[in-house]
């Protein structure tokens, strides 16, 4: 059996972000969309605090921007970037030789199931590449299983989408047709983990102990287009005959965060999640 990307393997989990990631449209505007993410990598490191000579894998690592900025903290040790999406870790192999990082590596890889290579790890960390799982218990099971005894799992996901009201995923729904459920029928995407209790309950199922979560809202000015552009109407399935019903709802949610300079402030509403592996 074989997936859209020719991958082979017993089981083909995620199908639908799978695609997604894969797609060569929302690849390529990813970038655009790094500067919300990567304005928390600080608050990830200080929440891991990486010490020298360790091994880190970072799931969900999309362009690198975050396993860069932990492989700095490494020295000696390093850091292995497992992603779904095959061009989104070419664009970070390309950035980590384009900035001769020696000690950060990327695997195309479904955290959910793979075998990730590089292990045992002394910690695994995410910054928002862990809400994509159609089953988030044996994902971070399968995340525990290649952490040491004792490891650590640190992550920033982000809360509800009231309190994120730059986040257009829901707004462009409305207009887009509906992705196949998952067969988990349990719906993944940005805010699947937005409910801090039931994360927890999830993660101490999975096997994690001391569970801890902490908030934050910070407030992030940026150009219209990292937060949206005509590119996303296609790249989330919008039909020519709804994208000025579609551009009239984003122009709507985009009022209130408008700048006099003509730029937009994003308040970014996020947690951080720490555990241990039990
Ligand atoms: C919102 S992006 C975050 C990317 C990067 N960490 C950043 O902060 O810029 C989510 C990432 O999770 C990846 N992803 C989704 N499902 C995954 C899975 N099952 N296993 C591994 N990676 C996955 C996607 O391909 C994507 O790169």
């Amino acid at each position: 059996m074989s997936d859209d990307n020719g991958r082979v393997g017993p089981t083909m989990t995620n199908q639908v972000e799978r695609r997604r990631w894969n797609d060569p449209t929302w690849s390529a505007m990813w970038p655009r969309r790094e500067r919300m993410t990567t304005e928390v990598t600080r608050y990830l490191l200080d929440h891991l605090a990486p010490a020298k000579g360790e091994r880190v894998l970072e799931i969900g690592s999309g362009g690198g921007t975050a396993s860069f900025a932990i492989a700095e903290r490494l020295g000696h040790g390093s850091v292995t970037g497992a992603d779904i999406s095959g061009p989104l870790c070419e664009l970070a192999r390309r950035r980590a030789a384009e900035r001769g990082i020696a000690n950060a590596s990327f695997v195309v890889a479904d955290a959910q199931n793979d075998e990730l290579p590089g292990g045992p790890f002394h910690a695994a960390a995410s910054q928002f590449g862990v809400m994509f799982f159609e089953d988030p218990v044996s994902a971070f099971a399968n995340i525990r299983s290649h952490v040491v005894p004792g490891g650590r799992l640190v992550f920033v996901c982000w809360c509800d989408p009231g309190r994120n009201p730059w986040l257009m995923a829901p707004t462009l729904a409305a207009f887009a047709p509906a992705p196949p459920s998952p067969p988990t029928g349990r719906p993944t995407g940005p805010f699947s983990l937005a409910d801090a209790a039931g994360t927890a309950e999830l993660l101490e199922s999975a096997g994690w102990s001391e569970v801890s979560h902490k908030p934050y809202e910070v407030v992030v000015a940026v150009e219209r287009g990292t937060i949206v552009d005509d590119e996303m109407f296609e790249a989330v399935g919008i039909g020519p005959e709804r994208v000025e019903e579609a551009r009239a709802a984003v122009e709507a949610r985009m009022r209130p965060l408008a700048r006099a300079d003509g730029r937009y402030d994003a308040p970014l509403a996020f947690q951080v999640f720490s555990a241990t592996a039990a």
